[in-house]
């Protein structure tokens, strides 16, 4: 079994941002710009956040954090995403999901200006997407991709079972793992809720993804010898074994399931910092308007 360690690969992908944003500040160009705006006070969102601008700073470009109120108005939010479309010092921003429930997602996903939107969930982004054209890839699908990259596991033809159908995470990786590119090429199975006799599909998969936010959920009778795990769920639960009585748990039975895997991501260390690599990696990308080019 191999650890596939999104730390390390994170931090490479961190070293190259660096170079590029010396070689702008060399030539006394514009460095790239990210806003992240918070709405109300979610502790996994606010940590998330904080970790996104943390990132800016290690790589050397500009961060802006707009911190709203829970009970902001739908209106008031678009008016503030109009504001952020239209300020040429911003090169892309997001918006952290989820919103409190007086806010429609999905028309605040659509009123960021495509080129803007380095999260990747506009309808013109992800259209893209599907399309194999250039597009802003959903960061943690497009992190998967680059780790699978990183330890060079073989896609062409293998068959990958997505467990998890949300926009984020399950649709998007179905799309990249299936689309005729490298890595890509795999025979996909999406299940979710209510897939029946989940195991079935388990059992069969050359790689697994796990993206339902159930700790422990994967465990060794539901998987063949050799197969790859990679695991985007991130649950905080509770432990005796740790100071804060808390740690953070995966979708997979790490201990159970590891010495069957041939791959596996550990949680945390595993998915997580490749998501904000990639957030990054996009926030390049649209200062260079490399994407939607004008
Ligand atoms: N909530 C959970 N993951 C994400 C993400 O990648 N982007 C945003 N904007 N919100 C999230």
């Amino acid at each position: 079994m191999q650890l596939i360690d999104g730390r390390k690969v994170s931090e490479d992908i961190y070293q190259s941002l660096k170079e590029e944003v010396d070689k702008i500040r060399a030539v006394g160009g514009k460095v790239p710009h990210l806003a992240a705006v918070l709405v109300g006070n979610n502790p996994a969102s606010q940590t998330y956040v904080n970790a996104k601008v943390k990132a800016c700073e290690q790589v050397g470009f500009g961060s802006t954090l707009l911190k709203l109120d829970e009970n902001i108005s739908e209106d008031a939010l678009l008016d503030t995403i109009k504001q952020l479309n239209e300020n040429n010092d911003i090169d892309g921003f997001i918006v952290q999901l989820p919103l409190p429930h007086q806010i429609d997602e999905n028309k605040v996903t659509q009123a960021i200006m495509p080129h803007k939107d380095v999260d990747g969930f506009h309808p013109t982004n992800l259209g893209r997407m599907v399309l194999n054209l250039p597009a802003y890839l959903p960061a943690t699908p497009f992190g998967i991709v680059k780790l699978l990259e990183a330890y060079k596991i073989e896609t062409s033809g293998k068959h990958c079972v997505v467990i998890g159908r949300s926009h984020i995470v399950g649709s998007p990786m179905s799309i990249l793992l299936a689309r005729n590119s490298n890595p890509g090429n795999c025979t996909v199975t999406l299940c979710h809720s209510r897939t029946k006799d989940l195991a079935t599909y388990t059992k069969q998969a050359d790689i697994i993804i796990l993206a339902l936010g159930k700790p422990y959920f994967l465990k060794k009778e539901m998987i063949k010898e050799g197969v790859v795990v990679v695991d985007v769920g991130i649950t905080r639960v509770e432990t005796t074994t740790t100071k804060s009585g808390f740690k953070l748990a995966g979708d997979a039975d790490f201990d159970d399931i590891a010495e069957k895997c041939s791959y596996i991501t550990p949680v945390p260390g595993g998915v997580g910092p490749m998501t904000i690599a990639c957030l990054m990696n996009n926030t390049l990308l649209a200062s260079r308007k490399e994407i939607y080019k004008d």
